[in-house]
């Protein structure tokens, strides 16, 4: 049997690389990011890396359901017999609960998934939130104006990344303060 991060790469190539080819060019480049950051994280190393390869999985078409993907990432994960751990990490990541508020499913995400605030949490969301959607390398600020452009300013995951702006941002700096006390 494979390690969990090898598990977590395998299906996420099988939903995504096909169908959703730019996603899964992202989601390489953020699971290459993690796994980069497993220094950061302790005993953590294998859920980070594998919570990067699946963060993004509820977007495969034959796993979205009710529109927003880090929930329904988060409820397959979990009838695949993922942990919960995991499956919590990627029902949160990046301010996912914003999205979630915004499609009236925040209570749904929150009722199933805790929130963890850990090192581990604010690495999957470094990650994320430094690659853009070509897998390529960006700062959280042109990553945010990305998004903006891409979504105009009217559209509902618009709306979400503005209010999840400093959520975001704190996480990020605080991977880069831990990267900064330790270097690789
Ligand atoms: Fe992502």
């Amino acid at each position: 049997m494979g390690t969990l991060p090898e598990l977590a790469s395998t299906t996420s190539r099988r939903h995504l690389a096909t169908s959703l080819p730019r996603r899964w060019r992202h989601v390489q480049a953020v699971a290459a990011k993690a796994e980069q950051l497993a220094y950061l994280v302790g005993d953590d190393a294998d859920l980070l890396a594998a919570a990067a390869w699946l963060h993004d999985i509820g977007y495969a078409r034959d796993i979205a359901d009710t529109g927003s993907h880090s929930l329904d990432g988060a409820r397959w994960l979990l009838r695949q017999g993922f942990d919960s751990r995991l499956a919590a990490l990627v029902a949160h990541h990046s301010c996912a609960s914003y999205e979630a508020d915004e499609r009236g499913l925040g209570h749904a995400l929150a009722r199933e998934f805790p929130r963890e605030e850990t090192a581990t949490s604010d690495a999957l969301w470094y990650a994320d939130m430094t690659t853009g959607p070509d897998g390529q390398d960006l700062t959280v600020d042109e990553r945010l104006a990305e998004i903006r452009e891409r979504y105009g300013p009217a559209h509902v995951v618009t709306r979400f990344w503005r209010r999840a702006e400093p959520t975001l941002q704190a996480a990020v700096r605080r991977t880069q303060l831990r990267m900064s006390a330790q270097p690789t």
